[in-house]
């Protein structure tokens, strides 16, 4: 008999927001086996989930959702109770460049997951559990006003968009064909420690203290609903446990931002911290190219997280921002790692 009372398995749990998801699991349920398989990705570092690396509730595996037979031996030999799957190609501007890392991990590598799930359980699903991680972006661009409700018709704009739209779909299938039980959450742009600098805000906070300038794509004035990544993570542990199966929950920070705004703010919070003239940040804005097909405008109601499960983010944009940016400033090392190599190239290529 194990000492555990469930097996959980969690995919991108080297990431960013898997990160802290996989901390929040581990440290929070000691009787949960905690299995974080990432492929290490470019986005994908161990330093992130360092702290938990000797809990005796925690393994990492390394490997490829994409590797299906990888994938089939490592179901059938652990018999997952549950898997929260974050695994993915993330980054929109890449999937306007190389679209088919997106449809191979996000759509193919979430079709091997469930067919795997499926088959290690021999159909009998009864008490499992297959919690899907999405994104707002599913269902396109807002105009000024409105909502994205969990009816809301998929209108996805962008490759990225499409490939998580269709691991949704493929997700919802399988639950109506096969009785898989799953959840699907679809949540709004996280920010936080730990993401990797090519998403807006690391991205700035980053150039800022290299003095470096600040790409604006377009004239700045789209519009997202940020949410602390912390938030993101307990709201997935509320639907986790409390939500029910088959339903959509989308998460959202109630906090809606132009980006220009959203910049001058993080601006203005990186003079201070830096001991800056005031306004010296604000001078490194530069207004670039505008993203392909960029969506105006996104913005979730949360609203049903809300009523049914009563959560509620807990920081506001302003603490949040502050904890954020004073994660960045303490972590050089991370920071360095993570912008060394690679990065280099992909920065000359986008920005350049
Ligand atoms: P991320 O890019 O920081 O992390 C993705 C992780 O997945 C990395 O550790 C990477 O190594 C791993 N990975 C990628 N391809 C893999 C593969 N083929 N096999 C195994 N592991 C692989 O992404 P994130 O921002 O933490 O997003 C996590 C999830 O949350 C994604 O599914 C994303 O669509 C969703 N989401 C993100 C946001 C956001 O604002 N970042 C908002 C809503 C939803
Ligand atoms: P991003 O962090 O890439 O998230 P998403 O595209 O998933 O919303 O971008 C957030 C917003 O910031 C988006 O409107 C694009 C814009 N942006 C810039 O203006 N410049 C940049 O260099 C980046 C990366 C993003």
């Amino acid at each position: 008999m194990s000492k555990f009372s469930k097996n959980i398995l969690i995919t991108g749990g080297a990431g960013f927001i898997g990160s802290h998801v996989v901390r929040l699991f581990v440290n929070k349920y000691p009787d949960y086996r905690i299995f974080n398989l990432d492929a290490l990705t470019y986005a994908g570092n161990l330093e992130n989930v360092k702290d938990i690396e000797q809990a005796p509730n925690y393994k990492f595996i390394k490997g490829n959702i994409n590797d299906i037979g990888f994938i089939n031996d490592l179901f059938n030999e652990n018999c997952f109770d549950a898997v929260i799957h974050l695994a993915a190609e993330s980054h929109v501007d890449r999937s306007i460049t190389n679209p088919n890392d997106f449809i191979e991990t996000n759509v193919l590598g979430t079709a091997n997951l469930l067919n795997a799930f499926k088959a290690s359980h021999k159909e009998n699903l009864g008490d499992k559990l297959f919690y899907h991680v999405s994104t707002d972006e599913v269902y396109g661009s807002l105009g000024k006003t409105g909502l994205f409700k969990e009816t809301t018709p998929y209108d996805p704009q962008s490759p990225y968009a499409a490939s998580k739209a269709s691991s949704d779909h493929l997700v919802r299938a399988y639950g109506n064909t096969y009785g898989l039980p799953f959840m699907i959450s679809n949540c709004s742009n996280n920010y936080g420690g730990n993401q990797f600098p090519e998403k807006l805000i690391p991205l700035f906070i980053n150039n800022i203290k290299h003095n470096k300038s600040l790409p604006v794509y377009g004239d700045g004035n789209y519009t997202r609903d940020w949410l602390y990544v912390l938030d993101h993570a307990l709201a997935i542990d509320e639907i986790f446990h409390k939500g029910t199966i088959g339903e959509t929950y989308n998460i959202g920070g109630f906090n809606e931002w132009t980006n220009l705004n959203l910049i001058k703010l993080l601006c203005e919070l990186m003079d201070k911290k830096l001991n800056r003239a005031k306004g010296s940040s604000e001078q490194l804005i530069t207004y670039v190219k505008d993203r392909a097909g960029h969506d105006r405008r996104y913005a979730i109601d949360a609203g049903k997280l809300n009523r049914e499960l009563g959560w509620m983010p807990s920081v506001t944009f302003e603490e949040g921002l502050e904890k954020t940016v004073d994660w960045y400033l303490s972590n050089d090392e991370w920071l360095e790692h993570m912008t060394t190599g690679t990065y280099q190239e992909y920065y000359k290529k986008m920005y350049n």
